[in-house]
């Protein structure tokens, strides 16, 4: 855990538990047994790591962990909430509200600047004037080094950049977690040691709690825990 003082929503208990969760596919006549009985719970503000093996099951924990698949037994509580027990337009309104997800390739809309990028899941929710939604978005571009390229479209950017965006938006409606799949494993090692700085320098920074899968052992132990992903369990590395 984060050293910080004790805020409000930490009085409100763990922001996600995971409980058994196993997971199986049908390959034809085969069933492959992905997960087997994970077990997890992140407190607020808590940053926490995975590593794995390519094909250990990390990326399809955590699409469960956000709901975007369901797994075969076990449970999801995201902010008290029983993910199996809400419709899918539920779903998706508590991720809009509580989840920002980092992927390894950028997935930003290319016909629109940073800027727009990462205003999206604020004009999303439509809580506040586009205005305010773009002073937001152009604080957390700032954050991530960016102030200098918010007009910038996605292929006028560096790979580095463009995770540094993809960052940036999913921070900029201040979810309670942040999710991500290896968000510099499509970056080149220079490149990936300067993203793994500002996400330090960040998850240090705002009252959001994180998931970073990641293969780098070194940004790994800049998180509160580190936990392994291996047959099917996750144990504290
Ligand atoms: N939709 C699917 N159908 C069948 N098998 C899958 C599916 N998705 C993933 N798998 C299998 O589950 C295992 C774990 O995959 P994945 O979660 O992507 O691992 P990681 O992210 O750790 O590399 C792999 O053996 C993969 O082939
Ligand atoms: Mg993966």
């Amino acid at each position: 855990m984060s050293n910080t003082v004790l805020s409000n929503a930490e009085e409100q208990g763990p922001v996600l538990v995971c409980s058994n969760v196993a997971k199986t596919y049908e390959e034809g006549p085969e069933t492959v047994q992905v997960l087997s009985d994970v077990n997890l719970e992140v407190q607020p503000r808590q940053r926490l790591a995975i590593v794995g093996s390519s094909g250990s099951g990390k990326t399809t924990l955590l699409n469960i962990l956000a709901g975007l698949d369901s797994p075969t037994s076990g449970s999801v509580l995201l902010q008290g909430e029983e993910l199996s027990s809400l419709n899918e337009t539920a779903r998706a309104r508590l991720r809009n509200r509580n989840l920002g997800f980092v992927y390894q390739f950028h997935h930003l809309l290319p016909e629109f600047s940073a800027l727009e990028n990462v205003a999206m899941p604020l004009l999303i929710r439509k809580e506040l004037s586009v205005k305010e939604a773009q002073r937001r978005s152009v604080e957390l571009l700032e954050q991530v080094g960016l102030g200098h390229r918010i007009k910038h479209r996605p292929a006028e950017l560096s790979g580095g950049e463009r995770q540094r965006v993809a960052i940036a938006r999913a921070l900029v409606g201040k979810p309670s977690l942040v999710l991500m799949d290896e968000p510099t494993g499509n970056l080149d090692p220079h490149t990936a040691e300067k993203v793994h700085e500002v996400l330090v320098a960040l998850t240090q920074e705002v009252a959001t709690s994180f998931i970073v899968v990641t293969h780098d052992m070194e940004f790994a132990k800049t998180m509160d825990d580190v936990y392994r992903l291996s047959e099917g369990s996750l144990a504290l590395s």
